[in-house]
């Protein structure tokens, strides 16, 4: 069916104002076969999709410490060309940053994911702290913790944030070795931060962590006051 068939009179002539709207549109190259072109969007970088996953607080976060900077550009020399050229995360050392409460060591965390991004390094990541790790892979039904696991201890990249603060047990110390282990063993790049002095990992986390830890990190130790109480630290 077409529409011809319900015209009932000839098309309604609207005269001299349409003709000199016609004028106006033709003189500015607009006819009826132009088509309207909406203005593309502007692309959404990989640095602000991660804005989007970010703690708000840690949204801004630079990385200013030279060794965490040091350890941002080793990682990102590394990377393996991915199918767009973009070079995607592989192999590599592991960074783990200890200081006292409030020193920035999640900060500088935060800081060389955003980093890694910024230098066009295709990066899968996640960030969990150990506390909400225990939390969240607790055995329960209707839950595949052996999975959630599985996922962590495979991602490119793992921020591990505050190892050793939380209350430890045989299961935690168990459910931190396997995926430190996993992570130690295909040397896959993890950003640990830590309050415990080094003497102390050991003590809380097992000497089997410890002893990994010791070879797969670069240690970055961060001092001074507690950021939170002296903002110009
Ligand atoms: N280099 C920095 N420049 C500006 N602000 C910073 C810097 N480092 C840390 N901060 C700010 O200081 C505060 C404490 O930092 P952060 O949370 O990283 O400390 P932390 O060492 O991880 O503490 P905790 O051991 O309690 O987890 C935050 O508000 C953070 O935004
Ligand atoms: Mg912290």
């Amino acid at each position: 069916m077409t529409c011809d068939r319900h015209l009932t009179r000839d098309p309604h002539q609207v005269g001299r104002i349409a003709d000199r709207l016609g004028a106006i549109l033709t003189q500015r190259g607009i006819g009826p076969a132009t088509t309207a072109h909406e203005p593309l969007p502007e692309p959404v970088t990989a640095l602000e999709l991660a804005d989007a996953r970010i703690p708000a607080r840690y949204r801004r976060a630079l990385t200013d410490h030279p060794h965490v900077t040091a350890w941002v550009d080793e990682i990102t020399r590394a990377g393996r060309p991915g199918p767009a050229g973009a070079p995607g995360i592989s192999e590599g050392p592991s960074l783990l940053i200890a200081g006292p409460t409030g020193t920035g060591k999640t900060h500088q965390a935060y800081g060389a994911i955003r980093a890694l991004l910024t230098a066009g390094v295709r990066l899968r990541w996640e960030a969990i702290t150990a506390a909400d790790l225990y939390a969240r892979l607790r055995p329960r039904s209707g839950f595949d913790s052996e999975r959630e696991l599985q996922a962590l201890a495979r991602c490119p990249l793992l921020l591990l944030d505050d190892l050793g603060a939380a209350k430890t047990s045989e299961w935690t110390e168990e459910l931190t070795y396997r995926l430190i282990n996993h992570r130690y063993e295909h040397l896959r790049p993890t950003l640990i931060t830590t309050n415990l002095p080094t003497a102390d990992l050991r003590t809380a986390l097992g000497d089997r962590v410890a002893s990994r830890l010791a070879e797969m990190t670069e240690r970055v130790i961060l001092d001074g006051p507690d950021r939170r109480r002296h903002p110009a630290a």
